[in-house]
């Protein structure tokens, strides 16, 4: 089987992972990888034992100690299912600040390259164009207006059961889009030879469409 790799990435609630699951699920031997699920989950894991993100040497021992799994829809630390504990707003808030910690950037780098090794992956995060897979057979580089991708978010923490507020989401999304744009490791960039795609009015269907013709497979 020959390797292919879609990269998808882009900023939070532009639409990666809707759309990334989708293609996925349309194209035969294709699996889909959520990097911003393994940056949730080290995360979580710091919060959970009270650990700083200067306090290296723990982050360190954290990392080499940790066994990550992913199965299906699902994450594992340490065979416990944390697929829901990663999604909370205190993670959420949390996160940018440890994905731009070097290590942890590094191993989880390695992890990634690992799991894609000879697949036909779908893969999506902030770097995956530019220093995951600098040589993915298709990059596309997803974008919607602040505005838009706060409604999103908004709709999707009412879809369960949690209350949202809009300006603060709005305000949360803008904050972590500077902290994944300036970090000095990997930024959140689009790749020179990426596609850009603005989803503000676009549905999801129509999303997906425009990139599995984009893909000439
Ligand atoms: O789903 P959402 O767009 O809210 O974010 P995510 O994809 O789950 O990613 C959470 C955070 O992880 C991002 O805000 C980035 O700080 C970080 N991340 C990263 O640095 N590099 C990646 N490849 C993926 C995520
Ligand atoms: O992964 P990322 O944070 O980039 O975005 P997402 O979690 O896939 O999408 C955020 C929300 O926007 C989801 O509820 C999607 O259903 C919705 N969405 C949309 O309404 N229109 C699109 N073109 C793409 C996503």
């Amino acid at each position: 089987m020959k390797r292919y790799v879609l990269a998808i990435d882009g900023p939070a609630g532009s639409g990666k992972s809707t759309v990334s699951k989708l293609v996925a699920k349309k194209l035969d031997g294709f699996v889909y990888l959520d990097t911003g699920a393994m940056y949730r989950m080290i995360t979580y894991k710091c919060l959970e034992n009270n650990i700083q993100v200067e306090e290296i040497e723990k982050i360190k021992k954290i990392l080499e100690e940790t066994n990550f799994d992913i199965k299906e829809d699902k994450f594992f630390l340490d065979n416990k299912d944390v697929s829901f504990d990663i999604r909370t707003k205190e993670v959420t808030s949390n996160v940018s600040k440890y994905a731009a910690v070097k290590i942890i950037r590094e191993k989880l780098v390695d992890i990634q390259r690992k799991i894609s090794e000879g697949k036909k992956i779908v893969i999506d995060g902030r770097d995956i164009g530019t220093v995951v897979f600098p040589d993915a057979e298709l990059k596309i580089f997803l974008v919607a207006s602040p505005e838009e991708r706060a409604n999103r978010r908004v709709k999707d923490y009412e879809s369960k059961g949690i209350k949202a507020d809009y300006n603060e989401t709005l305000k949360e999304i803008i904050k972590r889009d500077k902290l994944d744009s300036e970090r000095e490791e990997s930024p959140l960039k689009k790749a020179e030879d990426a596609i850009e795609l603005d989803t503000s009015k676009l549905t999801i269907d129509e999303v997906v469409e425009k990139i599995l013709s984009y893909m000439k497979i």
